[in-house]
């Protein structure tokens, strides 16, 4: 992980504030669990229909988000700006062990917008293309679900209005290569949008899903609130009401001095070397607070909650991301989520790639 791709400043340090917060007061009264129960592996065999209305009940949505159980991410290797450039290409055998393991799911970031042409038409390289088809024919038929996303699509945040055509471009075209695809195959709008406001960022996104549903009117996608997936913009986040096969993602690093200590993408970070988590009580209580707060709003809004990232960088001390990461799965399992750890061999990896084993005190912490 030697790339400086973006700067997290601003998260840095408003979350912390945030969780300091947390403890200070102000506590939204939790939720009751939705459901405790532990999602299964399964690979769903319905055969959608494009007649199928997209106002289906919405325990079928629950039941979609359950099917993504408990997944990784394949990280850094098809969002780097040309795979192999952050060190991981894809092999076959990588989702073997996913699903040799027992995971339910991957999630597939990818950087679309570095192989898609400047001008319109923005037709994507079919090269690429093929080669995410190989990725997502390999995780299908490990029987792993896929969430297939958007992703470092920097430009976009800079530049909404300028990058509109192109973004929905893109989705147009994925939507309507993988139309036909299994419902084990779902979409994931954009990863993390920052730097914009919710007001642009819901009609955006807005526009994105119809994209998809001219093609695909019943695939389950999945959206997601401002400010890197924030858990506390999810008030901000508006979805088309009518739409009830959304299920909504959010991702969690706190306390970002922890997962986040000597990342070399993020300025400042190495002061943070040496910064344990031990399960104290307070410690407990913030990923607590915080996770209520995200599953509280699901149930209000009767919408399904993925934590799609988690995970605590390889320079913290493997007892505390153990324990951490561990503590976070349950945490997200009580309240009915689903979640993707991230991410599968790089900088995070639960996989130790160079020594060709799994980092079982992480493997233990996701899959008890
Ligand atoms: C980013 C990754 C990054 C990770 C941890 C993800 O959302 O896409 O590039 O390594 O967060 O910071």
């Amino acid at each position: 992980m030697l790339r400086i791709h973006r700067i997290r400043l601003l998260t840095a340090l408003i979350l912390p504030a945030l969780t300091l917060l947390s403890l200070t007061g102000c506590r939204p009264v939790p939720p009751t669990p939705r459901s405790t129960t532990q999602p299964t592996a399964t690979m769903s065999s319905t055969n959608l229909t494009s007649s199928e209305p997209i106002t289906t009940p919405a325990a079928d949505v629950y039941a979609a988000n359950t099917r993504l159980g408990r997944g990784v991410n394949l990280g850094n290797a098809l969002e780097a700006p040309r795979e192999g450039e952050w060190g991981v290409i894809l092999e076959e055998e990588d989702f073997r062990l996913i699903a040799e393991a027992g995971f339910d799911s991957i999630r597939l970031p990818t950087r679309w917008s570095a192989h898609t042409a400047e001008e319109a038409p923005y037709s994507i390289d079919p090269t690429f293309f093929e080669r995410v088809d190989w990725a997502i024919h390999q995780a299908l038929s490990h029987g792993l679900n896929v969430v297939l996303n958007i992703h470092h699509y920097d430009e976009l945040f800079k530049d909404p209005q300028g990058q509109e055509a192109r973004f929905l471009a893109i989705w147009q075209q994925i939507a309507s290569r993988y139309a036909d695809y299994p419902d084990t195959l779902y979409f994931e709008i954009a990863n993390e949008p920052h730097d914009i406001s919710p007001a642009v960022w819901n009609k955006l996104q807005a526009k994105a899903i119809g994209a998809i549903r001219e093609s695909n009117p019943t695939r389950w996608l999945i959206v997601t609130p401002v400010d890197w997936s924030s858990h506390r913009r999810l008030q901000e986040l508006v979805l088309p009401d009518e739409d009830r096969r959304l299920i909504v993602t959010f991702h969690y690093y706190l306390p970002f001095e922890f997962t986040h200590q000597g990342a070399e993408w993020v300025s400042g970070t190495e002061k943070w070397l040496g910064r344990k988590w031990t399960a104290n009580t307070a410690e407990r209580q913030n990923v607590m607070f915080d996770l209520d707060w995200a599953a509280k709003w699901g149930k209000d809004n009767n919408r399904p909650i993925y934590l799609g990232e988690f995970g605590a960088y390889s320079k913290a001390d493997m007892d505390s991301r153990a324990l951490w990461t561990s503590f976070v799965a349950r945490q997200a399992e009580q309240r009915g989520m689903s979640w993707a750890y991230w991410e599968f061999r790089a900088g995070f990896g639960v996989y130790d790639y160079q020594r060709k084993q799994w980092r079982e005190p992480l493997l233990k912490a996701l899959l008890p």
